[in-house]
C-alpha cells in the first residue's frame, strides 16, 4: 500500500518529512546533490554567523576547529573535507544561489547569532538570493553573572522580531532547550514572528586535553538516545503553538522519524547520522519510515501526525513528572 508521505513545513510543500540540517554536507554542491538524489525533502545550509557579517575578514579558525574536531576514528564517520566550510558572506551567497538554481528541493538559509544589530538585516539578502526560508539559530552561552534570565529571553525575542521584520519569507527559529520555561518561550517566539521552531540545537561542549592542558574543541555526534529531548518537547508543544515543528537531534533511523511524527513533528532533521553513514543514508531512513506506516495501513503520515502528542495521548502525564517517578520505580538492574 502506498502511503502519502508528503508534509508541510513553514508553509512549504515537502515530498517527505526528512530534512538535512546545517552541516558540512550542506555546504557543498556535490554533497547537496547526493542528499537530493537520496531523497531528502529540503536542505538547511550551514549558518552564516553574526561575526562573519559584522567583520568581513573574520578568521574562520574556530569553525574549522569545530569541524575538524569530529574524530573520524571514533565514529567511522563520513566526514567531508572541511576546507571552505562557512567562509563568509560572499561565498555564502554564491552557495545559496547555486543551490537554488541547481536543486529542485527547497533551500533554507541559516543565520547564527546572539546580539542585536545590523547583521539581522542580512536575512533580507538571503531572501533576495533565493532562500525559500530562513532558519535563525540563536546560539548563546549565558556567562554574564549580571544578566538575568528575563534579559536573555528578551534578547531572543528581539532577535526574532528583527529578523522577521526584515523578510517576507518564512522564518524558523532553532533554539536550545535551556530555558526556565521552555513552553512559554516557544509561545513568545511564535508571537514575535517565528513560523516554525527547530527543537533543538545541540550545544558545542568543549573538553579538556589532559596531555596538553588545553581546552579541546570537540564535536560529539549525536546518538539515537538524544532523540528523547525533542521527542518529549515536540509532543508537549504539538497543538499548543501556531507554528511548524521541526524535531532535530538524534534522528538516525526511520523509526526515529516515525516516533517524532507521532509526537507531532511536521519535519525531522538530521546531521550526525548523515555524517556517520553518508548522504545515501537518507534513502534508508525514508524506506524504513515508509515501511512502518505502510505495514500498519496508514494512508498518509498526516494521519499519524501528533497522535501521540501530549494533547492526544491516552496518558498525557507520560511526558511529565508522573512517568519519571514510574520509570525510576520500575527500573531494574541485575545488580
Ligand atoms: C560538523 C557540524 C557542523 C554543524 N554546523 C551547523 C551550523 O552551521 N549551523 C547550525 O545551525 N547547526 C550546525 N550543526 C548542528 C546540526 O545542524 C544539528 O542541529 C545537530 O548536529 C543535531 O542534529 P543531529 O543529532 O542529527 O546531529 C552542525 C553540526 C555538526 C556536527
Amino acid at each position: 500500500m502506498t502511503v502519502d508521505i508528503t508534509t508541510k513545513y513553514l508553509g512549504l510543500d515537502l515530498a517527505n518529512p526528512l530534512v538535512a540540517s546545517s552541516s558540512p554536507l550542506t555546504s557543498k554542491m556535490d554533497t547537496l546533490f547526493q542528499l537530493e538524489e537520496a531523497g531528502v525533502a529540503a536542505v538547511v545550509l550551514p549558518s552564516l554567523f553574526e561575526e562573519q557579517i559584522e567583520h568581513d575578514a573574520w578568521a574562520v579558525y574556530d569553525l574549522y576547529e569545530y569541524g575538524s574536531a569530529i574524530s573520524p576514528e571514533a565514529f567511522g564517520s563520513y566526514i567531508p573535507e572541511m576546507e571552505g566550510y562557512n567562509t563568509g558572506p560572499e561565498h555564502y551567497l554564491e552557495l545559496l544561489e547555486k543551490a537554488k538554481n541547481r536543486l529542485s528541493i527547497p533551500v533554507i538559509a541559516s543565520l547564527n547569532g546572539m546580539s542585536p544589530g545590523g547583521w539581522t538585516a542580512y536575512a533580507k539578502t538571503m531572501e533576495e538570493a533565493g532562500a525559500d526560508a530562513i532558519e535563525l539559530n540563536v546560539y548563546r552561552v549565558a556567562t554574564d553573572i549580571n544578566m538575568t534570565g528575563s534579559d536573555i529571553e528578551k534578547s531572543y525575542i528581539d532577535l526574532v522580531s528583527d529578523v522577521k521584520e526584515a523578510i517576507n519569507i518564512p522564518l524558523a527559529v532553532k533554539i536550545s532547550p535551556y530555558f526556565s520555561s521552555l513552553a512559554s518561550m516557544c509561545r513568545r517566539m511564535v508571537e514575535a514572528g517565528a513560523d516554525g521552531l527547530v527543537l533543538f540545537n545541540r550545544f558545542y561542549q568543549p573538553d579538556i586535553n589532559l596531555e596538553e592542558l588545553k581546552v579541546k574543541p570537540d564535536v560529539v555526534l549525536s546518538s539515537p538516545v538524544n532523540l528523547r529531548l525533542p521527542l518529549r518537547w515536540t509532543a508537549i508543544l504539538r497543538g499548543r503553538i501556531d507554528a511548524s515543528i521541526a524535531a532535530s537531534s538524534g534522528v538516525h533511523t526511520g523509526e526515529d522519524v516515525v516516533k517524532l511524527i507521532l509526537a507531532g513533528a511536521d519535519v525531522t532533521m538530521t546531521t550526525s547520522a548523515l555524517l556517520k553513514y553518508g548522504p545515501t543514508h537518507v534513502a534508508t531512513v525514508l524506506f524504513e519510515m515508509e515501511s512502518w506506516f505502510s505495514e500498519r495501513e496508514y494512508q498518509s503520515i498526516e494521519q499519524g501526525k501528533g497522535s501521540l502528542s501530549q494533547a492526544s495521548a491516552a496518558d498525557p502525564e507520560g511526558f511529565e513528572r508522573t512517568n519519571y517517578m514510574r520509570s525510576l520505580v520500575t527500573y531494574s538492574s541485575r545488580y
